[in-house]
């Protein structure tokens, strides 16, 4: 199944894309991790991500459609695969389309997460992840056993740089003006699945292998 999990800063879809990828054997494809990875091994495509990530803006889309190509193009990508992230603009929409025409592939469905912002700030603000393995907690939802310290690595925990207040304010924005277009988009076709993502993350859950199997 080719999935689209799509939604606001902090809806869950990393935390519900990792849910599926463990009871289906398919890939999560996060744009936010590809780029974070680069920025942290200091490639050009890093260092170039870098300057829009830190602000809380949209990265150029040339640069992340080339990198979604070159990443679906991988033989792990041959049985499904969950976008998280991407598309975020409708030029990114028709870029993947036109992309997956050309191999007869297509978008099977399209999760949207939906989460009022009040919580999606208290979500983001209190997220903590892995330097080293790249597990995610939360201070209050999703505490780790031991303050500070990864429960799968023992590595040490650190806030995202873009995980302000300040920032989620601008990363809202930017969804607003040019991301939830792309809902529109796929809208049309009758693929999208609106999902409430207010709840434990297993409720949560459990709403979405109800949504993947209708
Ligand atoms: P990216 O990393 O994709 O960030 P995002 O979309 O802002 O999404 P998040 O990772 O913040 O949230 P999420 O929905 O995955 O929530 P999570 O599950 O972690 O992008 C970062 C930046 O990269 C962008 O700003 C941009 O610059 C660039 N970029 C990336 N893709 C791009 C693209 N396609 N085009 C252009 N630029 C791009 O959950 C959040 C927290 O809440 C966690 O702590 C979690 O534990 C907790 N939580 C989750 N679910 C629940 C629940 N049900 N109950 C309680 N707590 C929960």
């Amino acid at each position: 199944m080719n999935l689209i999990f799509f939604g606001p800063p902090g809806a869950g879809k990393g935390t519900q894309a990792q849910k599926l990828v463990e009871t289906q054997a398919i890939p999560q494809i996060s744009t936010g991790d590809i780029l974070r990875a680069n920025r942290r091994d200091g490639t050009g495509l890093g260092l170039e991500a870098q300057t829009y990530m830190d602000r809380g803006l949209l990265v150029p889309d040339q640069l992340v459609i080339d990198m979604v190509g070159a990443r679906l193009q991988d033989s792990d990508c041959e049985g499904g695969y969950i976008l998280d992230g991407f598309p975020r603009t409708v030029a990114q929409a028709v870029a993947l389309d036109e992309f997956l025409e050309k191999r007869d592939s297509s978008i099977d469905k399209v999760v949207v997460l939906t989460v009022p912002d009040g919580l999606i700030v208290e979500r983001i603000v209190g997220r903590r992840s892995c330097g080293n393995c790249g597990a995610g907690f939360h201070v209050e939802f999703k505490p780790p056993a031991k303050q500070g310290v990864c429960d799968v690595c023992g590595s040490e925990l650190a806030q995202r740089s873009d995980d302000t207040e300040e920032k989620v304010r601008v990363r809202l924005n930017e969804y607003a003006q040019n991301t939830a277009p792309v809902a529109a988009y796929y809208k049309q076709r009758g693929i999208v699945r609106e999902i409430n993502g207010v709840g434990g993350m297993d409720e949560v859950f459990g709403r979405l292998t109800e949504a993947l199997e209708n």
